[in-house]
């Protein structure tokens, strides 16, 4: 047993005390680490890999957050917190706003290297900090912090949610290469990696504000529905207005299910430039 579940402070922070981790702690990392980043390559967007090679993130063990802090903050002004688990929400928006990311401590067991439902230290570590070291991202999740501080005092907080869910979680991405993954749900995934991309049974909608705050999802699955953005610059624009009119806006709306379609979608196609030269191609041969 480990000193990393001691009691938290006021606003949640407990140490690290990284010395505690046992052996087989860091051996579950390696194992994690090691799967993730033969899936990733290919899989993950150049952003995402470029972020864990540039904070030193290895599969030795679980990192200082300490040491990584100290990287994080000369490239983007972020810093990691450590925390016990999920926080209030005020607490949660109150450190993002404030550029400092809470992650967790505790790593998974052994029996749970597939699948856990609260975020773990690998989770946090591995899934959500290489994309702090981009400095849009990194802008993005800031404003996120702000824009869930106004949510929670206009009531409005699970349409927010939503947001996060479909971007900071579960966002896709269209490059040049082909479609990849941001989301670090899916980056701390062996499964959903390899099924995001290429299974035929989810939806991948090109991203859209208000859709996807509409959009309800599931936490006990992989998702039915990937919102693909075309940069991250899209991103931190498309969130960049005030909230509360779209909140006003989008209240009589029906909720829109994790699994279904909605009018005026667009499909991100990877093919659809081909396809839509062949059809004119077939059109002009009539
Ligand atoms: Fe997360």
């Amino acid at each position: 047993m480990t000193g990393i579940r001691e009691e938290a402070a006021a606003d949640f922070s407990i140490q690290q005390d990284w010395h505690e981790y046992t052996e087989e702690q860091h051996a579950i990392w390696r194992l994690l680490f090691e799967r993730q980043q033969r899936l990733l390559v290919g899989r993950a967007c150049g952003e995402c890999l470029e972020g864990l090679d540039a904070l030193g993130v290895e599969a030795n063990g679980i990192p200082d957050f300490r040491r990584l802090s100290d990287v994080l903050d000369a490239a983007t002004g972020w810093r990691i917190v450590a925390v016990p688990g999920l926080v209030p929400d005020d607490v949660f928006f109150t450190l993002l706003a404030g550029r400092q990311f809470p992650s967790t401590c505790f790593i998974r067991r052994r029996d749970q290297l597939d699948y856990l439902q609260e975020p773990d230290v690998f989770h946090d570590i591995c899934g959500h900090v290489p994309l702090l070291m981009n400095p849009i991202f990194a802008d993005y999740l800031q404003a996120y912090g702000e824009g869930g501080l106004k949510a929670l005092k206009l009531g409005h907080l699970q349409r927010l949610a939503r947001l996060y869910w479909y971007t900071v979680e579960f966002g896709l991405i269209s490059t040049p290469e082909g479609l990849r993954i941001y989301g670090s749900g899916i980056l701390s995934s062996a499964g959903e990696s390899v099924y995001c991309l290429k299974d035929p049974r989810p939806h991948r909608i090109r991203f859209d504000l208000r859709r996807i705050m509409r959009t309800r999802y599931r936490i006990d699955d992989f998702q039915q529905t990937y919102f693909v953005i075309d940069d991250f610059q899209q991103l931190f624009d498309a969130t960049r207005p005030d909230f509360a009119p779209i909140y006003r806006e989008i209240a009589a709306l029906a909720d829109i299910e994790p699994d279904e379609l909605a009018p005026g979608d667009r499909n991100y196609d990877p093919d659809g430039r081909r396809k839509k030269m062949g059809r004119k191609f077939a059109a002009a041969q009539v």
